[in-house]
């Protein structure tokens, strides 16, 4: 029988993740189905549920339910809960696992699509919010020189800092303490591109060669072109988008599909 997978989001109505997981099925021979399913802002679980009654295998989590999938999974991977969140549900009898596949993800775009080596670099994660926090561990397993948390509100960039301090050399705080200072990789996990608005960014921030990496996908955002005119090599998140998905897959299939045409498929669309 084909085995049964959904994204829940709201609103989820241009989700890609029903074309990635299509494309990987194909690739790696997989009978799965995968559908987005738009719960009700108030009816997640219950949405979940049903879906699970339904003989649904798994589950991708898109915004705004992430924070409720975690409290929903019985059992969670130290991952998902270093983020605080989870992405990915795998149904396990009456079990359910929850892990989050986003800082992964974040990871191998930046190593193995982009052919950044991240070790002794220095990254500038923007944001301290629920997509900041997912990718702090990930990216301090990298081993770099520093990670400086940048967030319009200073204390919260603080306080993430704080909590992975054990993990490497992290450090936050507000943009004004940037002034002065220079990245490698700069990395946009703020809400600011959503709203077609820039932080406040100091000239001088992108040392020669940097990369700068903007989570949100689909069009140039403010963040990019700044960086492109200050010489930064720039990327958006759709391989973010696609490695995560990727992670997910194995999860629930024990197989890695190939991520690069997918990537391909998704820019030509
Ligand atoms: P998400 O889960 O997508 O990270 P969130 O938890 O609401 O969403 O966090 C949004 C992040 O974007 C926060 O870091 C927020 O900064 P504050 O903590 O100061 O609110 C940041 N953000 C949103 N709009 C911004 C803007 N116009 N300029 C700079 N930062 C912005």
């Amino acid at each position: 029988m084909t085995d049964r997978y959904a994204v829940f989001g709201n609103p989820i109505a241009h989700s890609k993740s029903p074309v990635i997981h299509a494309e990987f099925a194909r690739q790696t021979g997989q009978d799965m189905a995968y559908e987005a399913i738009l719960a009700p802002l108030d009816g997640f679980p219950a949405a979940v549920q049903a879906f699970r009654e339904a003989g649904g295998k798994g589950a991708n989590v898109t915004v705004p339910f992430k924070e409720q999938a975690f409290e929903l999974a019985g059992r969670r991977t130290a991952r998902a809960e270093a983020a605080g969140a989870v992405n990915t549900l795998k149904f396990e009898g009456d079990a359910i696992l929850g892990d989050n596949t986003d800082g992964v993800g974040l990871v191998s775009d930046l190593t193995r699509n982009l052919g950044l080596v991240l070790a002794s670099q220095r990254i500038l994660l923007l944001g301290a919010g629920g997509a900041a926090r997912g990718v702090v561990l990930p990216l301090l397993a990298e081993a770099p020189a520093g990670l400086f948390i940048a967030n319009r509100t200073a204390d919260k960039a603080v306080a993430l800092a704080q909590r992975f301090v054990s993990s490497g050399p992290v450090e936050g705080g507000g943009f004004d303490a940037l002034a002065g200072r220079q990245f490698d990789v700069v990395i946009n996990a703020t809400a600011a591109s959503l709203a077609g608005e820039l932080p406040p960014l100091p000239e001088g921030l992108f040392a020669p060669g940097a990369l700068a990496y903007d989570m949100m996908y689909g069009k140039e955002t403010p963040f990019l072109a700044f960086a492109r005119a200050h010489g930064a090599r720039v990327a958006d998140g759709l391989g973010m988008l696609v490695e995560q998905a990727a992670e997910a897959f194995y999860l629930w299939r024990g197989v890695r599909p190939e991520t690069a045409p997918v990537i391909t498929l998704l820019r030509g669309a």
